[in-house]
């Protein structure tokens, strides 16, 4: 028997900026899914470090090599937009046990407001579960190296943005 079935998942996060460990998802994610959503959500609450049109273009920088995978952006509920979009999958990466708390009340808020949306979590790679953007950006403002951590475009993009 074969199915038709397309499985479309969406990806979503602040990625400000995109870490290894983000990559190392979304390169899971490529192999699991027909086709890979990177959803930047549009934080009017959040001062990022980078532009929704700059982290866009630092996704779609690293993550050429995936064809399976399209960088975007939303607004608004999660859901909503996995609706429009036709997303039968929300991925999310766990790095340790501290993530879970906070991505399984996410995943269960999520699943109440659209059953039809599933969440599946990704372990990330081991060498990677330490890192997060909010230490990356710690890192970058008490001007330590960061090249260990992100895509050498993200870094460069970092280095440009002479925090202090
Ligand atoms: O990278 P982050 O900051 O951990 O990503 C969090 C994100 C963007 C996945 C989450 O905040 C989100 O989905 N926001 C959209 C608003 C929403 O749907 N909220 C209800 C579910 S918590």
């Amino acid at each position: 028997m074969t199915s038709e079935r397309r499985l479309v998942a969406i990806y979503p996060g602040s990625f400000d900026p995109l870490t290894n460990g983000h990559l190392d998802l979304i390169a899971r994610g490529c192999r699991l899914a027909d086709h890979l959503i990177v959803a930047i959500l549009k934080n009017t609450q959040k001062q990022p470090l980078f532009s929704v049109d700059e982290r866009i273009q630092m996704i779609r920088e690293a993550a050429s090599d995936f064809a399976n995978a399209e960088v975007d952006s939303f607004e608004g509920l999660l859901v909503d937009y996995a609706a429009r979009r036709g997303a039968n999958v929300i991925l999310r990466g766990i790095r340790a046990i501290s993530d879970y708390e906070t991505e399984l009340q996410m995943a269960l808020i999520n699943r109440r407001m659209r059953p039809e949306t599933e969440t599946i979590f990704l372990m990330s790679g081991e060498e990677y579960s330490f890192i997060s953007s909010r230490m990356i950006k710690e890192i970058i403002m008490l001007k330590g190296d960061v090249s260990s951590f992100v895509p050498p475009s993200v870094a460069q993009r970092l280095r440009a943005k002479k925090v202090n």
